[in-house]
C-alpha cells in the first residue's frame, strides 16, 4: 500500500513537470474576444506569429465575439487548464466587463495572469463629413446637434465603450452607442460615414487618419504619440482630465501548471523583445510594456489596481445590458 502511495506521489510530483517539459506538443489557441481586423486581433496575430517560433507549435487565433468580449473570455475560462487555450483581453474585457455583466466567472480568481502586453492611447476620431477641424469645434458641433452622435463601440464594456463613457463624463455630452463585434467593423462604418465617431484605440485608427479617411482630433495620453505627433493631447486641445490608455494582456484558466504559465510568459516576452515585432507594434502607436512589468505577477497586480480604479466610474454609469 505504501509503495502504491509513494508511486502515486511521484506521478503527482513529477507528472506535472513532465507535462510542462513536453509542452507544447500540439497547436495553441489564443481566443480574441473581438472580430478579426480590430486592434485586439491585430496585436494578437503579430504576437502569435512570433511566439510560434519560440514554442515550436502553431499558435492560432480564434475570434469568439459578443457581449463586449465577455463571451470569448468565458470560453477561455471554461477551457482545460493545460496551456493550450489562452485568453487575450484588456481593460475592457478583464476589468470593465466585471462591473457591467453577470459574467458567470470571476475575472481574477478564474484566470491566471501570463503577461501584460503593450498599451495604446485612445483617440477621438470622426467621419470626414463632420465639419470640425479641432477638438473644440467637434465639441461645439456635438453640443449643437439635436440628436446624440452615433458612436461606434465593440459592445458594452469594451475599451471603446469605456472610453466613450469617460468622454461623456469629462465633456457632459451624451453619445448614442452603436455596438459592433469589434472596432474593426466599426471603423469600416466610420470610413463609410455610417456612424459619426469612435473613441478608439490609436492602433486601430492611426492608418485611417494618416490616409485622410477619417478625422483625428486628440489623444487621451498625457503626451503625444510619437507615431502620430501631429495630433494634440486632449489637454493641449482644451479638454482637461481625459487621460486613458488601453493596456492588453494574456491569461490562462485557473489551475494551469505554473511551469506552463512560465513557458508561455517567456515566449510572449521573447516576442515583445523581438525588434521586428517592436517595430510593427510601435508603428501602430503602441507603447511597449515596461521591462519591470513583464512577469505574470505584474499583470495580476495591475489588473487588481485597474479594477479598483475603474469600477466606481463604470458602475456609476449604470450601463444596462440585456
Ligand atoms: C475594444 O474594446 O474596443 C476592442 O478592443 C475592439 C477590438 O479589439 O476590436
Amino acid at each position: 500500500m505504501r509503495r502504491l502511495f509513494l508511486a502515486a506521489l511521484a506521478v503527482l510530483a513529477f507528472g506535472g513537470t513532465a507535462v510542462a517539459q513536453n509542452f507544447p506538443s500540439r497547436p495553441i489557441t489564443i481566443i480574441v474576444p473581438f472580430s478579426a481586423g480590430g486592434p485586439s486581433d491585430v496585436m494578437a496575430r503579430i504576437l502569435a506569429e512570433r511566439m510560434k517560433a519560440t514554442l515550436g507549435e502553431v499558435v492560432q487565433i480564434e475570434n469568439v465575439t459578443g457581449a463586449g468580449g465577455s463571451i470569448g473570455v468565458g470560453r477561455a475560462v471554461r477551457s482545460a487548464p493545460d496551456g493550450y487555450t489562452i485568453s487575450f483581453g484588456h481593460l475592457g474585457t478583464h476589468v470593465a466587463n466585471g462591473a457591467i455583466y453577470k459574467l458567470g466567472y470571476d475575472l481574477v480568481t478564474d484566470l491566471e495572469p501570463v503577461v501584460l502586453l503593450p498599451s495604446n492611447t485612445m483617440i477621438v476620431v470622426s467621419k470626414n463629413a463632420v465639419p470640425a477641424k479641432s477638438l473644440s469645434e467637434l465639441l461645439a458641433w456635438l453640443k449643437a446637434r439635436p440628436e446624440p452622435a452615433a458612436t461606434g463601440t465593440a459592445g458594452a464594456g469594451s475599451g471603446s465603450h469605456i472610453a466613450g463613457l469617460y468622454f461623456e463624463n469629462v465633456t457632459g455630452i451624451k453619445l448614442q452607442y452603436v455596438p459592433y463585434r469589434g472596432t474593426g467593423p466599426a471603423m469600416n462604418d466610420l470610413v463609410a460615414g455610417q456612424i459619426d465617431m469612435i473613441v478608439d484605440q490609436l492602433s486601430n485608427s492611426i492608418n485611417q487618419v494618416r490616409a485622410g479617411n477619417i478625422r483625428g482630433y486628440a489623444v487621451t495620453d498625457t503626451k503625444r504619440s510619437e507615431s502620430a505627433s501631429d495630433i494634440p493631447t486632449a489637454e493641449e486641445a482644451g479638454l482637461g482630465g481625459f487621460h486613458m490608455t488601453l493596456w492588453s494582456g494574456l491569461w490562462v484558466p485557473k489551475g494551469t501548471p505554473k511551469e506552463i504559465v512560465t513557458r508561455l510568459n517567456a515566449a510572449a516576452v521573447e516576442a515583445l523583445n523581438d525588434p521586428a515585432v517592436r517595430k510593427q507594434l510601435e508603428n501602430l502607436g503602441l507603447q511597449m510594456t515596461p521591462k519591470d512589468k513583464l512577469t505574470p505577477e505584474a499583470l495580476g497586480a495591475w489588473q487588481q489596481a485597474e479594477i479598483e480604479k475603474w469600477w466606481p466610474m463604470i458602475k456609476a454609469a449604470n450601463v444596462k445590458v440585456d
